[in-house]
């Protein structure tokens, strides 16, 4: 608060635009950066590396929970009493966008989204918000291109192959991802009468064996399982809950998103699970370029563009170190 104050004074004082804009660059920046589920490896990246550089360009990070709405606005109330002039945020519901920046403006406080993009009261993205976030639709196709290719090596007959979607229709980025996989899948001949949805509640692990769960028990006339969902927490809710039905690791195919410590944990087991692979999306770019278009925004005025979309690549359990290396995880 002190700080705000101390900046609107010397901005008052010196009154004349170019130099009120060099005082605004001489203040000190924070930005907080809030996260829907913060105990999740990608997000608890996300931050590291936003605070990395924040440390080397000399911004302060603020890594802060946002679970439901009220979390979030109290989020914001601490984050402007500590002086802060903006936050990165992935929300814990898209269509808290208006709420949110509402919020934001009663204080001057610049916005950015990462990973999940606010949508407005029209249904639409709210495009006047900068927003970084994967290029879902293809990163799907990625994942459904990576499930049949294995079907193939293991010589099953598509025929007899059955799918476990695991949706999130409330959330664009899920449908994107799930909808690409989908369409990659049937593209090479997968048969769409053998796709069964299982609606999850939320984006985890436990949502989505919740959401599985029933529906290996409901189709147990089928062997052969593949799994796909907007990323790897859920896959693997899918890939226990097929363990939990009583499925081998070599009758499932699991490919997930992300590339998260969730993924090189499944990698890391002794045996190999249904877990196959995940398309791995650098956590710590999307936490340093959300963070650093903000910080663009802050201290030179310059807004980020409407959206940047980031791509993947497909990590197993032979490459994923590699993999891993190659995106700075
Ligand atoms: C959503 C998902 C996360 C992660 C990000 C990446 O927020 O819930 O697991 O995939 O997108 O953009």
């Amino acid at each position: 608060m002190t700080r705000t104050l101390l900046g609107m004074a010397v901005g008052l004082a010196l009154s004349a635009g170019p130099l009120t804009a060099q005082a605004q660059s001489d203040e000190d920046v924070k930005m907080g950066f809030i996260v829907k589920k913060p105990e999740q490896a990608w997000f608890i990246n996300e931050q590291e590396a936003a605070t990395a550089l924040g440390e080397e360009k000399g911004f302060e990070v603020v890594r802060l929970s946002g679970e439901d709405g009220q979390e979030v606005l109290s989020a914001i109330d601490n984050l402007n009493s500590q002086g802060a002039q903006g936050f990165v945020i992935c929300p814990p519901d898209v269509r808290l966008g208006p709420a949110i920046m509402n919020r934001a403006k009663q204080y001057g406080m610049k916005v950015v989204t990462v990973d999940d993009r606010f949508i407005g009261s029209d249904g639409e993205p709210m495009e006047n918000v900068p927003h970084l976030g994967m290029s879902g639709y293809k990163i799907g196709e990625q994942v459904g291109n990576a499930i049949a290719e294995e079907m193939d090596n293991r010589g099953w007959d598509p025929d007899e192959v059955a799918a476990l979607r695991i949706t999130n229709y409330e959330l664009p980025t899920a449908k994107e991802r799930t909808d690409g996989a989908t369409a990659a899948l049937l593209e090479s001949g997968f048969k769409k009468d053998n796709i069964f949805d299982a609606p999850q509640q939320n984006t985890d692990t436990s949502s989505a064996f919740s959401a599985a769960s029933p529906v290996f028990s409901k189709r147990g006339d089928f062997e052969h399982w593949v799994i796909y969902a907007l990323n790897e927490e859920s896959v693997l809710g899918g890939v226990r809950a097929s363990e939990q039905y009583g499925l081998d690791p070599d009758q499932v195919i699991g490919v997930g998103i992300n590339g998260s410590g969730a993924a090189f944990a499944e990698f890391s087991r002794e045996k190999p699970t249904g877990f196959h692979g995940t398309v791995a999306v650098s956590s710590t770019m999307h936490g340093r370029q959300s963070a650093d278009n903000l910080y663009q925004w802050i201290t030179d005025g310059e807004k980020p563009k409407a959206n940047t979309e980031t791509t993947g690549k497909l990590m197993t359990r032979d490459n994923w170190q590699d993999v891993r290396e190659e995106l700075g995880l």
